[in-house]
């Protein structure tokens, strides 16, 4: 090998190595996205692609009905995760939940537009919307309460196009290619958890992997997990389609085709209890390719912060909760906020188009 070789051989394992940092499905190093925001963003997709099975199995049990009852809302593409949106989303419900504000512009007063441009900036032209929400805790509880969009705490959702439905209809719209969920736990804060979903169309290269997102909810605040994986190819659709679950210690469970087709489906699996923390990944296997999320390491069986939601290694310790002081708050505008004796949430929404 001469001098020249090196040269290029090294060069090409850099270069590998800065993608591989960055593979889908990972995490960041300070453990992002959260337990939280990849459940959030799972039941995006689940919700897209099968609304009236998600409404269903997912919500009715817990009183959330009354939506989804025409063609307002068709079943649609999923999304893809995006770490900079993301960075977005959580930028803003930080300084929600510290700042103790209850708006879409920043607690300072400067405008959404401005923030998001600031994140943002390879394309301007994009469709883009945010939702925000606090006081609960999990992702399924913040997402069927955004779909939801009942003006009080328990009551019916609101009608599909009554206007009244503006999450709903954020989090089902066709304009969007991209998603960022951002929480923020803060014990000390009114709000005590502060939820952003920022959507975009972007336009600036994403991923192309198949798998567009897989996580674990427990559905009915059961003690079972329940795992979804979300899987949409449509440009080389496979014959067969083979997915699994894959845990660390190497027990492998096949996942069944729940909704939709080979191609277009959410596979899902429940598994009657799981010890916390175990480690897995989703697996598929086509006559073409053979394809893993996360790309790298394992997500894990988290409940609470007190796993992260993906680790690289054996290594599970390392905690992201922690305390940290908050500002004097002021009484939001503009928002509906119901309390009754201990539980409180607050929804507002809006569609920016620009
Ligand atoms: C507050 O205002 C400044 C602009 O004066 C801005 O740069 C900053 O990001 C704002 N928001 C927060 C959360 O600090
Ligand atoms: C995420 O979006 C940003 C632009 O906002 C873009 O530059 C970046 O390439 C996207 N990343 C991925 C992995 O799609
Ligand atoms: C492997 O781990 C999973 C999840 O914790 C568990 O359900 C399964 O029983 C384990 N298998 C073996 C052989 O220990
Ligand atoms: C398991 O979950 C419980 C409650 O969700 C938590 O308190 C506990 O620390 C977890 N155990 C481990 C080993 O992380």
């Amino acid at each position: 090998m001469n001098k020249k070789n090196i040269l290029f051989t090294l060069l090409y394992i850099f270069i590998v190595l800065i993608n591989y940092s960055n593979c889908y499905g990972e995490s960041n190093s300070n453990g992002s996205p959260n337990y939280q925001e990849r459940e959030s963003l799972n039941l995006i997709n689940l919700v897209r692609m099968f609304p009236k099975e998600y409404r269903d199995n997912y919500m009715s049990n817990n009183g959330f009905t009354n939506l989804f009852t025409g063609n307002t809302y068709p079943a649609t593409f999923p999304l893809y995760f995006n770490e900079t949106i993301t960075k977005l989303a959580q930028y803003h419900s930080n300084d929600m939940c510290v700042n103790g504000c209850f708006s879409h512009n920043d607690c300072n007063g400067t405008s959404i537009t401005i923030r998001f441009d600031k994140f943002l900036n390879c394309d301007r032209n994009w469709n883009r919307a945010e939702n925000i929400a606090a006081g609960i805790t999990t992702g399924i509880e913040a997402n069927n309460l955004l779909l939801c969009d009942s003006s009080k705490m328990g009551g019916p959702c609101s009608l599909d196009a009554s206007g009244y439905d503006g999450h709903r209809k954020n989090i089902m719209s066709g304009n969007y290619g991209y998603v960022g969920v951002g929480v923020k736990n803060l014990g000390s804060s009114q709000y005590k958890t502060c939820w952003t979903q920022d959507f975009t169309s972007g336009n600036c290269g994403g991923p192309t992997t198949p798998i567009y997102s897989g996580f674990h909810s427990f559905i009915k605040k059961s003690t079972s997990p329940t795992f979804i994986m979300i899987y949409y190819e449509i440009v080389s659709p496979a014959k067969n389609v083979e997915t699994s679950l894959v845990f660390s210690n190497g027990t492998s469970i096949k996942m069944a085709l729940k909704y939709g087709n080979i191609n277009q489906g959410a596979y899902i699996v429940s598994l009657p209890s799981v010890e916390n923390c175990s480690k897995y990944y989703f697996k598929v296997v086509t006559e073409i390719k053979t394809l893993r999320y996360p790309d790298s390491g394992y997500l894990q069986l988290s409940k609470d912060l007190s796993c992260q939601s993906w680790t690289p290694s054996s290594d599970t310790s390392s905690n992201n909760g922690g305390t940290e002081s908050e500002n004097p708050s002021e009484e939001p505008s503009n928002s509906i906020i119901i309390r009754s004796s201990n539980l409180f949430f607050i929804l507002i929404f809006i569609s920016l188009l620009f």
